[in-house]
This record gives structure tokens, sequence and C-alpha cells, in this order.
């Protein structure tokens, strides 16, 4: 999928009064993803987030899709730790700093996570890209460009939660083009200890409740007891 969609949503006011108690119904975990154009903004988000009945935060560090924040913070050592840090000292909930790959790098921005204080990351967003319409010879989104995911881009995410769970030692949470079971098994083998699951709630709603179906049966095959003994152990080459 190629998206252009940006990060517009009713505001956090509107998400305490009227989302999260809708959320609150179900029993599952509740994890925010928070974005700001300002390290301000950030750390005002964070205060807020801060006082609500949620479990953690994940701060998106790595929209290819607004012109200010975000990716702009989330290339560098030094960019993310400035923003993890200021947030961290306002937030008392698990911290979760989602990673762009648009980098060349992808350890140095994770360390920064890490450094100033993060209980995990989180990747990969997007990969910036772009389609051009040859008739009209414009590009296809009115942005120009969006974020390209789903299946097309999950060597490139297998590949950066290896390197990152080498270089760090916070937990890595791996997503970018999950759609099955096997998937979740290939990026807990590279060294995710928790994976999500985006592009492919949209071809499958019940993506998820299938995919874990299918880790069971992978770990009856392998005779495996405890997911968690798998994560990491990729064997290479
Ligand atoms: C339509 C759409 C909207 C997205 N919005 C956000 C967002 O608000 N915050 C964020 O951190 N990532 C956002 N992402 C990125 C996904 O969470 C995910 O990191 C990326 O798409 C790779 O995973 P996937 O291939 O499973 O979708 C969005 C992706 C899509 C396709």
């Amino acid at each position: 999928m190629l998206n252009s969609i940006g990060l517009q949503n009713p505001g956090v006011e509107y998400f305490m009064q009227n989302d999260l108690p809708w959320l609150r119904k179900f029993d599952t975990k509740i994890i925010v993803n928070a974005c700001g154009s300002s390290v301000e903004e950030y750390v005002e988000l964070a205060k807020v987030l801060n006082t609500l009945d949620i479990d953690g935060v994940e701060l998106n560090l790595s929209c290819p899709n607004v012109k200010s924040g975000c990716m702009a913070f989330g290339t560098s050592y030094e960019g993310v730790k400035e923003v993890t840090s200021r947030v961290r000292k306002v937030l008392d909930k698990p911290l979760i700093v989602k990673l762009t790959p648009n980098v060349t790098d992808i350890t140095e921005p994770a360390k920064g996570a890490e450094d100033a204080g993060a209980d995990g990351v989180s990747l990969i967003n997007t990969l910036l890209g772009m389609s051009i319409d040859i008739e009209k010879k414009k590009p296809v989104l009115a942005n120009n460009m969006g974020g390209l995911s789903g299946p097309a881009i999950k060597p490139v995410a297998v590949r950066m939660v290896y390197q990152v769970s080498k270089a760090i030692k916070i937990p890595v949470l791996g997503l970018g083009g999950i759609v099955n079971g096997r998937d979740v098994i290939e990026f807990m083998l590279a060294g995710a200890t928790a994976v999500s699951i985006g592009t492919g709630n949209f071809i499958e709603p019940e993506i998820s409740i299938k995919a874990i179906g299918e880790v069971e049966d992978y770990m009856k095959r392998h005779n495996i007891e405890d997911i968690n003994t798998i994560i990491g152990k990729v064997e290479m080459n």
C-alpha cells in the first residue's frame, strides 16, 4: 500500500472523551500512537497521555507524510534521544519509540531511544515511496510521495529488526508486511519480542486472530512450549 493520509485526527481531548471509554470495553491493552510537530508538542501530548487509563505510549518519530516533526526527529541518534528523553521526563507509562526505516543505519536512532530511557522500540514505519500516473505525467498521490507498507517491505523490516535487536538491549516490536503466522515467526526469529499488523488488516480484518492460530500450529509442529524461546534464534550462515 502506498498512502499519504498524514496524521489528521480529532485530537487527544476527543480521544479521551469518546474513543478511550469505548476501547476500554474490550479486554486488551491500549497503546496510544502519538505524534507532534515540535518537541514541545510531543511533551505536551505526553503530559496528557500520562493522566489517562492507557497501558503505554508509542512515540511516532517516523511518519513520512508530515512536513515538520516526526521523521525529522527520527532519523538521527541525537534527534531520537532528545525527543525521547524530554518525553520520558513527563511520562511514567511504558514508552515505545517507533523508528523510521528511511535511514542508512537503523541502529543509530534505536540506540538514541535506548539511551534516552525508552522501554522498547518498534519498527518499521513505512518506506518513502512514489508512484506516477503515466497518462497524466503526475504523481498518483496528491502529496507526491507517501509511505509504502505491506508484504513488499517485509524483507527490509526483518533485516532491520535483526540488526536492531543485536544492537540494543531493550525489547523490539517488529512490524512491516506481516500477513500470517509464518511472518510472525520470521520476525520473532529475527529478534522481535512482539509483533503488530497494519496493512494486513485492510486485506483481512481478522488477520491477527488467524495469525495467532498459525503460530500455535507452528509451535505444535516444532514442539515449542514457550514462544519466547524462539526470539532471536535465527542461525546465521
Ligand atoms: C493507512 C496507514 C496509516 C498509518 N498511520 C500510522 C500512524 O498514524 N502512526 C504510525 O506510527 N504509523 C502509521 N502507519 C504505519 C504502520 O503502523 C506500519 O508501521 C507500517 O505500515 C508497516 O507495517 P504494515 O506493513 O503491517 O502496515 C500507517 C500505515 C498505513 C498503511
